[in-house]
Order: C-alpha cells, then structure tokens, then sequence
C-alpha cells in the first residue's frame, strides 16, 4: 500500500473522535495546530499550559485514555503518531517516567502535535512545547537564549520525576494517593494490556503497527511488575522527595522563578510537576508533617503558589473541564468555582455499535457488545476470545463447507464426551491447551519438581497403603521399586505428606479400563514418614497410546502424529502449607519420549528405572531380585 499523507493519517485518526465537548477549536484565527492529548496527564498540562500563554489557537482532541476509551490505543491514532516517530528505537522496558529520552518512543501515549504548516508530527511534550515556543510569535518568549541552559536542566529533572510511578503504584508503607486512585488504579495495566491486544489484533497484516504494540504491551507488563515491587515504589518516593529538596535550594536566594525574573519554560514544567504531586497527596514533600518528610520546604511551598496562580496555568489546568481535583487540590478548584468539573463519561446506547458492519469494523462491533459485562473477568474472557477468533477466521479464511465441517466436528467431539470417555479433554490434551494451563498454574521456584498433566486415570480415594506395600494387585510384569522423599525448596523432609500414585501395566493398559478386574490396582495412597520417605513396589509402566477412534485420532491422523505416550508413573503429593505437585516420572530411554502426544514431558522428570539386583528398601526389608529401581526425591513449593 502507498504511504499515506499525513491528512488523511489526521482524518482517519479523527474519524471515530466525534463528542464535541472534546473535539473543538481553541482560540481564533487560522488553526496551524492540531494536538492529542488528555484533560488529566501531565505531559498535556505542560503543552495546554504553552498553547496558554503564547495565545495560540488550536485544534483540541482531548482523547480518553483511561478506562473505558482508551482512545490512543485506536490503530488509526497509533498509525498517525508512528510517523512522529522519526525511525526511533521503540519503548523497551519501564522506569515510571514519562520522557522519550529515559523510556524511548511510545507509539500509544499522547500529546501527539501536527503542525498543519510545517507538515511535522511531533510526539514528545518537550520537543511540542519547544517548537511552539520557536515558531509561534504570539506572547512572551519562553525559552530566551541567555538562559537556554539553565532551562535544559530544569526541564531535564522535572521530565526525569518518576510521576508516572506514583500515579499507578501504592507506597508500600501506606498509599497516600487520592481516593479515586486508591480504587481505581489496582488492575489498570491489566486493562490497559487487554486493550493494546484488541488494538494489535486489529492490526493484523501490519508489522510496523504489530511491533509497535507489542513494544507497549512489554511496556505496560513491565509497569505492572515495577509497582507491584515494594523496593521500586519506595525508591521512585524517595527520588521524588529529593528531587523536591534540591529545588528548596536552588529557590533558597527568593528569586521569583526558578531561572531569575523571567517567567519560562522552566516555570511551566515545575507548575506541573508540583500541581501534579500536590493532586497525587505527595504535597508533604514542601508541606512535611508526613511520616515519609517532615521538614517543610518554605520557598518551594512559595513558588507553587505563583505557579499555580498563572493565568495561563489555570486555564489549562485547573480550568480544564474532564480534569477532576483530588481531595488534595480541592481549594483551588473552589476558588475556580470548578469543584465539578468532571464530565460524566459518555456511554453507548443499546445498539449503537450495531450499524453499518463490514470487515474492518466487525470485530470492534462484536468486542463492543461486551463492555456490558458487569463481571471484569467475563469481559476479559470474551473480549480475548472474540479477538482470537475472529484472527482466526481472517488468517485461514475458510470456505462455508470448511466451516460447517468444522461445527460438525466439533459437535461429534462433544457427543463423544459422555461418562469415562472425555473426547474434549482428550482434544485439550493434544493441541497443548491442557499442558499450557497446567504451566500458567504452576509457575513453581528454580528447585522445585516440575508440574506435569494430570491426565484421565486418576482416580480420587484410591486405596491407603503402608509404605512398603506392592501395589501391583496381582497384575503380572517386571518387579519395580520406587524410593523417594518429599522435602521442601531448603532439603528439609516434609513429614506425613499425602502421595497418591498410578500407573499402567505392562501392556501399557490402566486398571480402570481393564475389561474383568476386579477393584483398582497399580495405584495407592501412602504418607511419607519422619524423614520424608515413602516407598512401594509395583511392576515396570509402559508406553501406552491414547484413545484414538474418536474425533481427536482423526486430528492425530490428519496431521501423522504420534499416539504413544512414554511409560511413566503418575505422582501426585499434597502437603499442608505447600502447593500440590502433580507429577509423572518418566522411563528414561523410552522410544516414544520425543513425541509425547499430551506435551507431559520434561527432562527433569525423566528418571532412569534401573534394574538391580539385591535391592533393599529404605527400612532394611528385602525387595523383589532383581528389580526395577528408581529413586527420587520430589520438591515441593511453599504457599506465601
Ligand atoms: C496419562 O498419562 O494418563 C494421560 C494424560 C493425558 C491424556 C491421556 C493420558
Ligand atoms: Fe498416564
């Protein structure tokens, strides 16, 4: 595809932008600017603040981008402020500032500037507010060349304050946020990640969007470990509080601004960053009476006064309709008479999503239908599975005969679901589905025993054994013995853990589905003793294929997949205070272990079976000679 113009780039990004309370004009005269920004972040309050008091006119896009609009994530609005981007490295990892410089292009963020003259796309407050101070005439000069370094190094540390930080995370010693947050901002990356994946899926067949995506949804996850983290929170407070105490003392000899007499970018940066710290409840940091600053702080209490008093900085800031005071600032928004101001956020009417549907917006149409959902976790279930599957469709584009077949399918696999036979699980185990939800369940600590599936021949209640015991039940086969501990993560024995073990024969063939048998057998429950041990004798499993005269043998045939699984011996152990390990140990040098049909095998769980003569169990009684031997100690991992 050609590359786009930037007005029809603009058009597009503004198609869906249609409440006119945030889509106006600012100002009069012609409108050479055009910016995307938001009522309540900071980088937009230091480019409004600009646009203020140079007198500019502009055209206003205050986009949503919290919960539930999240506009900047629209494809159409990233794709515009891609082309700001200037071939720059894409956003890597988080620190809880806001720069492009520490954090590197966000393509889903705002302020995003057009400057319709130049034909420029600027997406970086910084650079924004220095090229409307350099090519816009109007109002005092912000950034005068005799004081052109002083300013870089203010407008570095303010750029550099982990604002972002604070907004999102709790200070682990007690959050002093705002109310609203307190309730609000738990699971906002959550959210924020499930928006950017609806935005990516609507971009499939775009890799430059897709990367750019993918880069923010890395972003966001990293932002979510970073205020979750006890130690990052504290550090991103104390970088707050001395960067708040080092202005103390470059304000100390009672200049009026913080670069002399004039009043200058500078001023504008610092009005944000103490409005937005005092909004957040860290006003202590010049205020002190708080357990985390005591000491007050005079000239910059002073300075945020004047700040906060500039006409310019009211009228885009405090002024700012959608930009809601916290508890913290309630005065100054009274004095404003704009305690209020908040708008109340605009829902869709019953069908609104329902008109005119083609490919490009089928899917957004079907996603909008679920921001009913009332229960988060619906929402986030069906909003994943919509975007999948209609990825699905896009990629493989069936015919109607494929997908009618495929219905049909499915239904035969549901008739073959009935009592013991279990076709859909079966189905979950052969596509991995069952192996993935049983990793993303037992993510255990390095040293632990690796989790496995547990599979269909487990069976509750099986029969209490003394350690010791054979388990076989009579079946016929090659002696085996097994010897294992149960320890926790430091080595130490966990005393009378419950073990459940099963296995099959050695035709591969599992007790309950052996035709004539009478009760169970090859299966048993046993507790460890003091030091952990527990021990049993049974017969050697072996390799055994999974039931394949269903739907799911079709699949396996269609694509000349293996059946077999590796002989194994299924474990299981439970003990108070530590996650239950589901387990299987498999016979190292089995033929089959490189194509296990169910994706059970890992290489710590396969164990040599060695046969041995003269054998003894851990208590000093004989065991069958000779037999097959296997030791193992299993490690558990503690519940916090
Ligand atoms: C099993 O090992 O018992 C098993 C696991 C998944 C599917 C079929 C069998
Ligand atoms: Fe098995």
């Amino acid at each position: 595809m050609a590359e786009r113009g930037l007005a029809e780039r603009v058009a597009a990004a503004n198609a869906p932008l249609t409440d006119p309370d945030r889509n106006r004009s600012i100002g009069s005269g012609a409108q050479r600017f055009e910016l995307y920004h938001f009522a309540l972040s900071v980088c937009s309050h230091k480019v409004r603040t600009v646009l203020a008091e140079k007198n500019a006119p502009w055209i206003s896009h205050d986009i949503g981008i919290l919960p539930p609009l999240m506009e900047n994530y629209h494809p159409d609005y990233v794709r515009l402020r891609m082309q700001g981007g200037g071939g720059r490295e894409l956003v890597g990892g988080y620190t809880g500032r806001s720069s492009t410089t520490t954090e590197g292009f966000d393509p889903c963020v705002v302020p995003t500037l057009i400057d319709h003259e130049t034909g420029q796309v600027i997406v970086d407050s910084r650079a924004i507010c220095e090229h409307i101070d350099r090519i816009w005439e109007g109002g005092s000069e912000l950034i005068p060349a005799r004081l052109h370094r002083e300013i870089d190094t203010e407008i570095a540390i303010v750029d550099g304050t982990p604002h972002v930080a604070v907004l999102y995370g709790a200070h682990p010693d007690g959050d002093f946020r705002p109310k609203m947050l307190q309730a609000n901002m738990p699971g906002a990356h959550d959210f924020k990640i499930m928006k950017l994946m609806e935005g990516r899926s609507l971009s499939v067949g775009h890799p430059r969007l897709i990367a750019a995506y993918d880069a923010k949804i890395r972003k966001e996850a990293a932002a979510r470990h970073f205020v979750a983290s006890p130690d990052m929170m504290r550090q991103a407070t104390t970088e707050i509080l001395s960067i708040v105490e080092a202005l103390e003392s470059r304000l100390q000899d009672n200049r009026d601004w913080i670069c002399g007499d004039a009043y200058t970018m500078a001023d504008i940066q610092w009005a944000v960053s103490l409005f937005r710290l005092k909004w957040l409840g860290m006003g202590f940091a010049w205020q002190g009476g708080h357990k985390l600053n005591d000491i007050e702080r005079p000239h910059v209490a002073a300075y945020a006064l004047r700040l906060f008093d500039r006409p310019s900085f009211r009228e885009a800031v405090i002024h700012w309709p959608g930009n809601p005071p916290s508890e913290f600032v309630a005065e100054y928004y009274e004095k404003a008479g704009l305690s209020d101001s908040e708008p109340a956020p605009k829902t869709l009417k019953p069908g609104e999503h329902g008109r005119d549907i083609r490919e490009e917006n089928l899917t957004r149409a079907v996603l909008e239908t679920m921001k009913g959902a009332r229960n988060p976790r619906a929402q986030k279930v069906l909003n994943a599975f919509t975007r999948h599957l209609h990825e699905f469709i896009e990629e493989i584009e069936p015919s109607e005969e494929e997908w009618e077949w495929a219905i049909e399918w499915l239904t035969r696999t549901g008739q073959l679901s009935v009592g013991g036979r279990q076709e859909f699980v079966l189905l979950s185990d052969v596509t991995g589905a069952t192996a993935r939800v049983d990793m993303v369940n037992h993510r255990f600590p390095d040293g632990a025993t690796e989790n496995s599936v547990l599979g269909p021949f487990f069976v509750e209640n099986s029969p209490a054994f003394q350690n010791g015991a054979d388990i076989s039940g009579g079946i016929k086969g090659e002696p085996m013995l097994m010897r294992s501990r149960v320890l926790d993560t430091q080595g130490n024995p966990i005393a009378n853990a419950r073990v459940d073990v099963w296995h099959s024969d050695d035709d591969g063939a599992y007790d309950i589905l052996m035709p004539g048998l009478d009760g169970l057998a090859l299966r048993g429950m046993f507790r460890t003793d003091n030091d952990g041990r527990f021990w049993f004798t049974s017969i050697k499993p072996h390799s055994y294929p999974i039931p394949e005269d269903g739907t799911v043998g079709e699949l396996l045939r269609a694509s000349s997949r293996s059946i077999i699984r590796p002989a194994h011996v299924h474990v299981r152990v439970d003990a108070p205070g530590y996650h239950r390990l589901t387990t299987m140990l498999f016979v190292e040098g089995d033929e089959f272990m490189d194509s296990d049909p169910v994706f059970g095998v890992k290489n710590s769980l396969v164990v040599p079976y060695e046969k041995k003569p003269g054998q003894r169990m851990p208590d000093g009684a004989p065991a069958p000679d000779p037999c097959w031997t296997v030791d193992y100690d299993f490690v558990m991992a503690r519940k916090h």
